[in-house]
């Protein structure tokens, strides 16, 4: 008997791990395998609601595997396994819909933020989006899979009952939804099956990690991202790209907001001390940037080139990836089987021969 509380979380195969998805995740997720019961997964299935090429998508499971496992989390410890290996995620997912709201998921930030996007819409107004979804015949539809993606999430979670699941700040508005979730099931069918989510980072505040282009956060779809596998001059050349600003005039001025995530990246990776010489350098106008951006992509490479390095090899052994996920699939399905009969079971559908 395992007595640990349960830890699940995932990250969406869409893509490389960028030093955005390390600090905010995956560094956790490493601290944390010692004290719980970790549950970490691949979305592919969450992937597929932005209708992803096929092949890339698979190559984009492998890579993150390759990534979770370079980074350090490890299979003996955690449980790490690819979600459409868990039919049983699938399965529940239909069942739980019968109790979402149509509403509730259409007043999702995430998914106005991605309609709007995927139909080119410059409206806030609620109304008009979902006017412009239900109105839209072009073959821009935005696709129900991407509407019942809280749904799938709260399945995720609430399948292995996990009670905690670090994630970032633009995950809460799921969990919340999944918490909901919980409690609506469980007093629907007088039951005591979910408990009730919260998000957790180890006793550390989620981190934003800023992008390179001058503003906002680092993100896949930004274009302003350094991966964890970025080979050394690739790496350099984008820290040397960054954005910054024209240079202090006045003593004391502050500081600009591409400047000010260039020390944020700064603070993740590099002495207090030598960050601290850089404002104080800004403050009495004798910063350059160049050695300023020369000192940061060190600083990265320290931390990115070990998990690179580690990151080939694991890669070129697919053997081993193979493994891996098979026997995370076997774990994550023991405890998934034994929630989805509960589930069925408390909803009717119940086999009698
Ligand atoms: N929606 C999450 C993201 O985009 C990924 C995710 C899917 C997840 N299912 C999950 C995270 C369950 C935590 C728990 O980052």
């Amino acid at each position: 008997m395992n007595e640990k509380e349960i830890v699940l979380s995932g990250i969406r195969a869409t893509g490389n791990l960028h030093l955005g998805n390390y600090y905010g995740a995956l560094r956790n997720f490493v601290k944390m395998q010692d004290d719980y019961d970790c549950n970490y997964f691949i979305a592919d299935l969450h992937a597929l609601t932005t209708n992803p090429d096929p092949v890339e998508l698979h190559e984009n499971v492998k890579n993150i595997l390759a990534e979770y496992l370079a980074a350090g989390v490890d299979p003996e410890k955690a449980t790490i396994f690819v979600q459409s290996d868990v039919p049983e995620i699938s399965e529940m997912y239909l069942l739980l819909n019968m109790h979402v709201g149509i509403g509730e998921l259409l007043r999702t930030t995430s998914f106005k933020d991605k309609a709007r996007k995927q139909l080119g819409i410059s409206t806030d107004s609620d109304e008009d989006i979902e006017k412009q979804i239900v109105g839209n015949e072009s073959n821009k539809r935005v696709n129900a899979g991407l509407l019942t993606y809280p749904t799938l999430m709260a399945v995720d979670i609430l399948i292995q009952k996990a009670r905690k699941v670090p994630v970032g700040k633009d995950q809460e508005q799921h969990l919340e939804l999944t918490r909901r979730f919980a409690r609506r099931f469980n007093s629907f069918y007088n039951v005591d099956l979910f408990p009730e989510p919260e998000n957790f980072n180890f006793g550390q505040n989620a981190v934003k990690v800023p992008g390179l282009d001058g503003s906002g956060k680092m993100g896949k779809s930004e274009g302003n991202c350094i991966y964890l596998v970025d080979e050394e001059k690739v790496l350099r050349k984008k820290v040397m790209r960054a954005v910054t600003d024209e240079g202090p005039k006045t003593p004391g001025q502050p500081v600009s907001e591409p400047v000010n995530n260039l020390l944020t990246l700064m603070e993740l990776t590099t002495a207090p001390e030598i960050v601290q010489s850089y404002r104080d350098a800004y403050a009495d106008c004798s910063i350059r940037y160049g050695d300023m951006k020369k000192q940061l992509a060190e600083d990265i490479l320290k931390v990115t080139t070990p998990i690179r390095e580690r990151y080939q090899a694991i890669r070129a052994d697919e053997a081993y990836i193979a493994k891996v996920v098979s026997l995370g699939a076997e774990r994550a399905r023991e405890r998934a089987s034994r929630t989805l009969q509960e589930v069925k079971k408390a909803m009717g559908i119940i086999k009698f021969y």
